[in-house]
Parts: structure tokens; C-alpha cells; sequence
């Protein structure tokens, strides 16, 4: 859950390059951290469509978002009723601090109480998995307090005996923070975990095959690496090395998430663990890139999210790709009913 860097209100700012002496050379969103400034929460607040408790339906019929709760099993039922997931892609809160904010949506718990929250939603998850199904989490490891809560959540998952560990995914975030004496933090962890035989369609990166020459005899005629491959391009594997992380340059940015998760990702995952019209969904929405990525691959989706603001965004998300083909809003202003000063 890295933030994105160089996050400053620009309410006070049009232009995404601060003028002033001061901030000279810092571009900027605007809108800043919602979790962090309750005056812009509170004025956003009275224009999302959904109340706690509450499902916005897709009028195209195929996806579902809810102003929910992923550790209520009444709520997780509400919205996915009799239906099952194929594929769950969670990216929970981490339980590590960011960018010092201390704040509802990103605060931190004692770890045994983190492990008492993802059980619940764990849990709730295999609720509603299909018989063959794929779930994926996100989680981080926090270097200055024992790695936790990493090692306790893997341990923890093991309780889920339908579920069985299928990988370990390593994200190379392509920003990290600068420190100087230490090893800068780049990495995003994913764990990867299957219940019965789902899909797993094999995907590659952009990066093309540099391995030429190895020579093979198939079939008694001697082949060359490229004859046999399936692809010129390399597959990802489970360091994902070419995947940038958002930041408030790129199309896809989502002023006001501070979690997002690069599309791509999210797209590799559904690609290659899920097919055409089948159900994904994430406990988690934010900044609704599970529901971007299921629309985008003829997915259907169901999202939830606790606050009312993310849960918007994520619809508006989705509304404003249909209009527009954008796939976020890079520096403009998602909510243009609240005034810029
Ligand atoms: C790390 S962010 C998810 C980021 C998302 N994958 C993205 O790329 O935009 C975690 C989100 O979970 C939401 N959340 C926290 N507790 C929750 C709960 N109990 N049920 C549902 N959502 C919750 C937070 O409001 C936050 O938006």
C-alpha cells in the first residue's frame, strides 16, 4: 500500500505546477489524501450516491458495488447473495503507517488484533468462493516493527484448509522512498492461494525474449528457442518487475486514493485467473481498479468498501471510463461539485 509521493492539497492550486517560490517544481493533484483532510471528506461526503449498508447496481446489469463491511458476514451475503467468485483479489489495509498518517482508513492495531480482522474477512471470503476458485492478497511487511503483519497472516491462512498456498508474488514498485541508509523500499508482496482447480491462462509482459540459440531436438528436427515458444515476450513469473506504480502523472490516477494499485496488475491477475463473464470481485474497492479491470476484460464485478467516499469514487470510476475510455482522472478533479478555492 505505497502512497503516492508528492501529494499536496491543490485546492488552493488550478495549475498542477505550483508557481510559488516555495513549492516551485512540485506538481500535484487535486484533490489531497481524503483520509487525511476531513473538510474536503465532509463536503464530498453529501455527494456520494450510497449510505452504509447500501448496493449501487451496474444499469448495464453486469457489476454491483456496496457501502460495506468485509468483516459482517450479513453484509458480505447483501451482496453477492447465492452467487460465487471465481476470483478475489483483496488488497486490505496493511496495518502500516503511511506517510505518518495515522488516520481511520490507515491506522495501525496491535498485530493480533490485524490477524483478528483478516480472519473475519477471510473468512467471509470463502463464503461466497465458487468450488474452483483463485484469491489473491496483497499484504506488506513493516521493516521497522518485526515484518509484521506478514509472517502472522500467512501463518494464520492455514487455518482455511479448503484453501491451498499456489504462489508468492513479489511487485517491484517502481518508487520507493528515498532513503539514504537504508535499502530503499520498493517491494509489494501478493500471496496468491487457489480452492479446488481454477482457470490459470498463462500471460506475458512487454519485455520481449533476448534468449536466442538453445537448440532442441522436438520430434527429431532440431528447433531454436523462438520455433518452440509460444510467445516472443517473457513471462512475468513471480517477480513482476515491469509494472509502474501510479503516481499523479498517469492517466489512471485516482486523485484522492492513496492506495491505488496499478491497473496493470490488477489486470494481470483477472486475465490470468479468470474468464470471460465470470464473477470477480474485491472486499476492498478504493479506487474500484478491480471493477476498472473486470469491465476492461468483460468480467463481471462485485466490490465492496466501508467508506461511502471510496465507494463513490469507484463508481465514478467506472461511469467516467464508459464516457470518456480514461481509465482515471491523472490530476483532475474527480469531484467537480466541490469547489476548488
Ligand atoms: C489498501 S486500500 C485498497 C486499494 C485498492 N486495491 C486500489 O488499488 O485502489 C484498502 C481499502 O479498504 C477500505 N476498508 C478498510 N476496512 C474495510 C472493511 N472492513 N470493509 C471494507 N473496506 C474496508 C479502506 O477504506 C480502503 O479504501
Amino acid at each position: 500500500m505505497h502512497h503516492k509521493e508528492n501529494e499536496l492539497p491543490l485546492f488552493t492550486e488550478e495549475k498542477p505546477i505550483h508557481k510559488n517560490e516555495e513549492q516551485k517544481g512540485k506538481t500535484t493533484e487535486k484533490l489531497t489524501r481524503l483520509d487525511i483532510d476531513a473538510k474536503t471528506r465532509e463536503k464530498i461526503l453529501s455527494y456520494c450516491r450510497l449510505k452504509s449498508g447500501e448496493i449501487w447496481e451496474d444499469p448495464e446489469g453486469k457489476h454491483k458495488v456496496g457501502v460495506l463491511d468485509a468483516t459482517n458476514p450479513a453484509d458480505v451475503q447483501k451482496l453477492f447473495g447465492k452467487e460465487k467468485s471465481r476470483l478475489v483479489i483483496n488488497d486490505p489495509p496493511y496495518n502500516v503507517v503511511v506517510g505518518n498518517a495515522n488516520t481511520q482508513n490507515l491506522s495501525k492495531i496491535n498485530v493480533n488484533e490485524y490477524i483478528g480482522f483478516s480472519r473475519k474477512w477471510v473468512s467471509n471470503v470463502l463464503s461466497i468462493l465458487d468450488d474452483n476458485a483463485g484469491l489473491y492478497i496483497w499484504l506488506g511487511a513493516d521493516q521497522n516493527d518485526g515484518l509484521q503483519p506478514l509472517p502472522e497472516f500467512i501463518i494464520m491462512m492455514r487455518e482455511f484448509n479448503e484453501l491451498r498456498t499456489r504462489s508468492f508474488i513479489t511487485m517491484r514498485n517502481q518508487r520507493g522512498y528515498g532513503t539514504q541508509k537504508n535499502w530503499m523500499s520498493v517491494r509489494q508482496e501478493l500471496l496468491y492461494y487457489i480452492k479446488g482447480n481454477p482457470p490459470f491462462t498463462v500471460v506475458y509482459t512487454d519485455i520481449p525474449k533476448i534468449l536466442r540459440g538453445y537448440y532442441k531436438k522436438i520430434n527429431g528436427k532440431i528447433t531454436e528457442n523462438f520455433e518452440r515458444s509460444k510467445s516472443q515476450f517473457i513471462r512475468p513469473g513471480n517477480v513482476w518487475v515491469d509494472i509502474q506504480q501510479v503516481f499523479y502523472r498517469m492517466e489512471e490516477n485516482v486523485p484522492g486514493a492513496y492506495a491505488q494499485k496499478p491497473l496493470k496488475s490488477i489486470v494481470r491477475i483477472v486475465e490470468a485467473s479468470s474468464q470471460k463473464n465470470d464473477l470477480v470481485s474485491d472486499f476492498f474497492s478504493h479506487s474500484g481498479v478491480t471493477l476498472l479491470a473486470s469491465e476492461q476484460l468483460e468480467r463481471r464485478c462485485y466490490t465492496m468498501e466501508l467508506d461511502p467516499v471510496f465507494a463513490e469514487l469507484s463508481i465514478r470510476r467506472l461511469e467516467h471510463y464508459r464516457k470518456t475510455s480514461k481509465t482515471g482522472w491523472q490530476w483532475d478533479n474527480p469531484f467537480p461539485e466541490v469547489p476548488i478555492k
